[in-house]
C-alpha cells in the first residue's frame, strides 16, 4: 500500500461545492472511484450535476445533488442541514467539506466596481466561511478527540503573484487562506482538520479564455516550461489535505514552482541570452 496510514476514504462522506465542473467535478469522480461512503454535490449548474450523477449509475444512492447558488442567504444552512440528514445513519460518519466553487473576473483595480468586488468575495470567501460554520453547527456539534473530518478550501497562488487584473480575485483568495488558519485554530479541538490547496494554472473552464500568448509568457517562469496542470493534479493535493494524518492548518501549493522560483527562472533565462 502506497500510503498505509491514510484515513480511509470509504468510511467518510463529503460535501463538494462547485462539483459540476473543473476541479470539483474531477474530485467527485476520484472519491467515487475510491468508494466514498456518500457524496453531497452542490453547484448552481444543474445540468452539470445531473450529467455527473449519470456517469455513476451504480452509485446513485450514495450521491445527492443540490442545485443552489451558494451566495444565497439561506444556502449555507440549507446545504449543511440537508447533507447532515443524507449522511446520518446510526451516527454521523466523518465528513469532509471541500469548498471548490469559485469565480474569477479580471479587471484592473481602478476599474473594478464595488458590485464586482462583492460578487467575487461572496463566492470565494463569504460562502466557504458561512458553509464551514454551518457545517460546524449541523454536522460537527460538540467537541471530540477523534477524527470527525476536514474542511479543505481551494485558494490560489494569485495572492502571491500580484498579476495585473486580479486584485479582487487575489484579495478574496487571500481572505480564504487566512480563514483556513482561523478555522483550523477553532475547529481542531472538535476533531476537524482545516487545510487549503493553492493551485497555479489548471486546465478547466475557468482558464479557457486565457490567450495562448499570455500562457506562453507565464510558462517562461516555470523551470520545465509546463504551466497548465490538469484538475486531477489538484485532486491529488485535495486528497492529501483531507485524508493525510497529522496534516492540519497547511496549504499545499500545486504550481510547478511558479510562485517559489518563477522569478529566479526568468532571471536565469535573461542571463543566458
Ligand atoms: N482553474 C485554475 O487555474 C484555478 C487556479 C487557482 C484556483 N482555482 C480555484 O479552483 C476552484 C475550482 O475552479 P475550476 O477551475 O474548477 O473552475 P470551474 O469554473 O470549472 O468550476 C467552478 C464551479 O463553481 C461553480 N460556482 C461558481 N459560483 C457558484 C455559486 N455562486 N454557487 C454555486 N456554484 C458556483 C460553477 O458553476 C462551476 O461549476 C475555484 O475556487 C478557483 O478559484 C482555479
Amino acid at each position: 500500500m502506497l500510503f498505509p496510514n491514510f484515513r480511509r476514504i470509504d468510511t467518510h462522506c463529503a460535501i463538494i461545492t462547485g462539483a459540476a465542473s473543473g476541479i470539483g467535478r474531477e474530485l467527485a469522480k476520484r472519491l467515487l472511484e475510491n468508494d466514498i461512503a456518500a457524496l453531497y454535490l452542490v453547484d448552481r449548474d444543474l445540468p452539470g450535476l445531473l450529467s455527473l450523477k449519470e456517469e455513476f449509475p451504480n452509485f446513485s444512492r450514495r450521491i445527492q445533488i443540490q442545485d443552489i447558488d451558494i451566495t444565497l442567504k439561506e444556502a449555507p444552512d440549507a446545504i449543511a442541514k440537508n447533507a447532515a440528514i443524507f449522511f446520518k445513519k446510526d451516527s454521523m460518519p466523518p465528513v469532509v467539506l471541500f469548498n471548490c466553487a469559485g469565480v474569477v473576473r479580471d479587471a484592473f483595480a481602478v476599474k473594478v466596481t464595488l458590485e464586482d468586488i462583492k460578487s467575487i468575495f461572496e463566492v470565494n470567501a463569504f460562502a466557504p466561511f458561512l458553509l464551514a460554520t454551518a457545517c460546524v453547527r449541523e454536522i460537527w456539534k460538540g467537541k471530540s478527540e477523534v477524527n470527525r473530518g476536514a474542511i479543505v478550501n481551494i485558494t490560489s497562488v494569485s495572492p502571491a503573484l500580484h498579476l495585473f487584473g486580479q486584485s479582487a480575485y487575489a484579495a478574496s483568495k487571500a481572505a480564504l487562506a487566512n480563514l483556513t488558519l482561523q478555522l483550523a485554530a477553532e475547529c481542531s479541538r472538535k476533531g476537524i482538520v482545516v487545510n487549503a490547496v493553492a493551485p497555479g494554472f489548471v486546465k478547466t473552464p475557468m482558464t479557457k479564455n486565457l490567450s495562448d500568448k499570455y500562457l506562453e509568457a507565464l510558462a517562461t517562469a516555470i523551470p520545465n516550461g509546463e504551466l497548465l496542470c490538469t484538475p486531477g493534479d489538484i485532486v491529488n493535493a485535495l486528497i492529501i489535505a483531507a485524508f493525510m494524518p497529522f496534516f492540519n492548518a497547511q496549504t499545499i501549493t500545486v504550481d510547478n514552482g511558479l510562485t517559489a522560483i518563477g522569478l529566479s527562472t526568468m532571471h536565469q533565462a535573461m542571463l543566458s541570452k
